[in-house]
């Protein structure tokens, strides 16, 4: 899969989804489902978007013990989505617990990535609620090397992030990295932004894009601006 724009359906129910993707009689968007949606409608909601002819990149961010991801990670593959993730805080053995299960009888597998730390954690919380002394941007690498070994195709970051990240775990390592925002756009609660053409620049792979798609007057205008800057 080459370079493409992901777009977050933070929706609270099938319903809205679905209308929202009614809109897309062109291009089909790659989709991102996230917990609120899964938990609201479960696997069925998956199937259903899978049936439209979307791509998707579940993202449920898995964190337990080794053999309880690889169970669940077999559901998540025969679910037949493209992309699934975890923490990389679960340890270099709960990840390649999480992709032998994801492994399906005839060797194919969904692409699987790992959040490093996430972004609302800061220098200070980690500190303080989780012990851990060292610099921030060192943890992220670290856990994306951690990754890395572990035999996982990339990992969730800060478009600023994903520079760094090519450069200690090679090319080929996958960045997906929301914070993407328009230039003329409104940021949000996103606090690091780069514009999808930025992102394209400093070497994303994958850009994860909501609210300025799925807020914007036209969605498909949006989205056909991001694949503009982004993919094209
Ligand atoms: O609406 P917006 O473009 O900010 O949406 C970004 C999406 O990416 C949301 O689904 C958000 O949960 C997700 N995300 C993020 N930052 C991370 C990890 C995931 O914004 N570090």
């Amino acid at each position: 899969m080459g370079r493409d724009v992901i777009v977050a359906c933070d929706f609270s129910n099938a319903q809205a989804v679905f209308d929202f993707l009614d809109k897309f009689t062109g291009r089909k968007p790659f989709v991102k489902i996230g917990m609120e949606l899964f938990y609201a409608e479960g696997p069925s909601i998956v199937k259903e978007i899978k049936k439209r002819g979307h791509k998707i990149f579940l993202d449920l961010k898995l964190h337990d013990i080794p053999n309880t991801v690889k169970k669940s990670m077999a559901v998540l593959s025969s679910l037949d989505v493209d992309i699934c993730n975890l923490h990389a805080g679960g340890t270099i053995r709960m990840m390649e617990a999480a992709l032998e299960g994801l492994t399906r009888p005839d060797g194919s597998r969904p692409l699987l990535i790992a959040v490093t730390q996430l972004t609302s954690t800061d220098q200070e919380s980690m500190e303080n609620d989780l012990l851990i002394k060292e610099p921030i941007d060192k943890v992220v690498m670290h856990y994306a090397a951690n990754a890395k070994k572990a035999g996982l195709d990339g990992v969730v970051c800060s478009p600023l992030e994903a520079g760094k990240v090519h450069e200690i775990c090679g090319k080929e390592f996958l960045t997906v990295t929301p914070g993407v925002r328009f230039a003329d756009g409104d940021i949000g609660d996103q606090k690091r932004v780069m514009t999808p053409a930025q992102a394209k620049l400093i070497g994303s792979d994958y850009i994860v894009v909501g609210r300025p798609i799925t807020a914007a007057d036209d969605p498909v205008a949006a989205y056909n601006r991001c694949v503009a800057e982004f993919v094209d």
